[in-house]
C-alpha cells in the first residue's frame, strides 16, 4: 500500500486542487520517466499465479456487483452471487485490456509526428511498454478466471474505428483518461476490501501503482491542450467524450453474463438499469474524472446529457 500512496502523491503534485497551472511537460515526463525506473512491478512476481482460488471468497468486492442492491440480488444464493462476481471480475479485465489495445494504437499514432528526443515522447514509450505488460496481466487473469472475452458488436467497432481516425491528441487522452481513471477507482476500492480473492487484489495493486504514473501523463497533456482550445472545438469535445462516455459505461458489464450464471438476461438488465445503488456506484467511480473534466472544459453543455445517459455524471 506504500507503493500506491507514492504514487498518488506525483499524481497530486501534477494537479493540485487549488490554483490550476498548467504542468511543464518535459518537467513532468521527466519525473514519470524517473517514477517509472524506481517503481515497476513485474506481474509474473507480484501476482501469486499458482494460488487456488480462496472458497467461496467474492471476486470483486460485493458492492460493486452490478446487480448488487437490486430484488433480483436479494433471491440469490450467495454461490450464484461469487460466481457472477468472478464474470464481472473477468469483464473488468477484459475492458483493461480493450482499453489498453485501443491506448497503445492512439498513442503510437500520437508520438510518431513528434520529436523522439524529447522526454515526452520517452515517456510514451515507457507508458507503452507498461501497458504492454498489463495486458499479459489481464489476459492472464481471463485465462484463470476462465471467463471468455466478450468482443464488441459490429457497429461498437466501426465507433471505435471511427473514433481513432478522428483523433487529434484531445480526444487521445479524453478517452483514455475515462478507461483508465474508473477502472482505477473500481481498483483501489479492489485493493482495500480483505473479502476479495487475493490474487485480483494483487492484480489491482500492480495496476494501480503504474496507472497513477499514466493518468498523471494524460491529465497533464489535457489541461495544456484544452487552455488553448478553440471555442468549436471545445463544443465537439464535449458532445464526443459524452459518447464515450455511454460506450465505456454501457460496455462495461454485457448482459451475456448474467445467461452466464442462469440468469434471465433482459430482467437483470433492466433491474440494473433502474438500480440507484448501481447508478450511484458508476457516478462515484467516475467522481475525481467528471470533476476534473468540468474544470478544465472537456465536461460541458454539448455533452453533459450524454453523461449523465453513461451515469458517470
Ligand atoms: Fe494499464
Ligand atoms: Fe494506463
Amino acid at each position: 500500500m506504500g507503493e500506491v500512496q507514492d504514487t498518488d502523491r506525483v499524481h497530486e503534485r501534477a494537479l493540485p486542487d487549488g490554483e490550476r497551472r498548467p504542468v511543464d511537460r518535459e518537467r513532468l515526463a521527466d519525473r514519470l520517466l524517473k517514477s517509472s525506473q524506481r517503481l515497476a512491478l513485474d506481474p509474473a512476481v507480484e501476482v501469486a499465479w499458482d494460488s487456488a482460488w480462496q472458497g467461496d471468497m467474492f471476486f470483486l468486492p460485493e458492492e460493486l456487483v452490478s446487480l448488487y442492491g437490486t430484488p433480483l440480488w436479494e433471491t440469490m444464493p450467495r454461490a450464484q452471487r461469487v460466481e457472477l462476481s468472478r464474470y464481472e471480475a473477468g469483464c473488468h479485465a477484459w475492458t483493461a485490456l480493450w482499453g489498453e489495445n485501443q491506448l497503445i494504437q492512439l498513442v503510437a499514432q500520437h508520438i510518431s509526428r513528434l520529436d523522439p528526443s524529447t522526454k515526452h515522447v520517452q515517456y510514451a514509450l515507457t507508458e507503452l511498454e507498461e501497458e504492454c505488460r498489463h495486458s499479459q496481466m489481464f489476459a492472464r487473469l481471463m485465462g484463470k478466471l476462465g471467463t471468455p472475452a466478450y468482443h464488441r458488436s459490429f457497429v461498437d467497432r466501426c465507433r471505435a474505428k471511427l473514433w481513432k481516425v478522428s483523433m487529434g491528441p484531445i480526444r487521445v487522452f479524453t478517452s483514455v483518461l475515462i478507461i483508465e481513471d474508473v477502472l482505477d477507482r473500481l481498483q483501489r476500492a479492489t485493493i482495500d476490501d480483505a473479502s476479495v480473492q487475493p490474487v485480483i487484489r494483487d492484480v489491482a495493486r500492480v495496476h494501480v501503482v503504474e496507472e497513477a504514473r499514466h493518468i498523471s501523463y494524460a491529465r497533464a497533456e489535457l489541461e495544456r491542450q484544452m487552455a488553448s482550445c478553440p471555442a468549436l472545438k471545445r463544443y465537439a469535445t464535449q458532445f464526443m467524450s459524452g459518447l464515450c462516455a455511454v460506450f465505456v459505461s454501457r460496455g462495461l458489464i454485457p448482459r451475456e453474463v448474467y445467461t452466464a450464471v442462469g440468469l434471465d438476461s433482459r430482467d437483470a438488465a433492466r433491474q440494473v438499469r433502474a438500480s440507484a445503488h448501481r447508478g450511484a456506484t458508476l457516478c462515484w467511480s467516475a467522481k475525481r474524472l467528471t470533476t476534473f473534466f468540468a474544470q478544465i472544459g472537456i465536461i460541458g453543455p454539448a455533452g453533459a446529457w450524454a453523461w449523465r445517459r453513461s451515469r458517470f455524471l
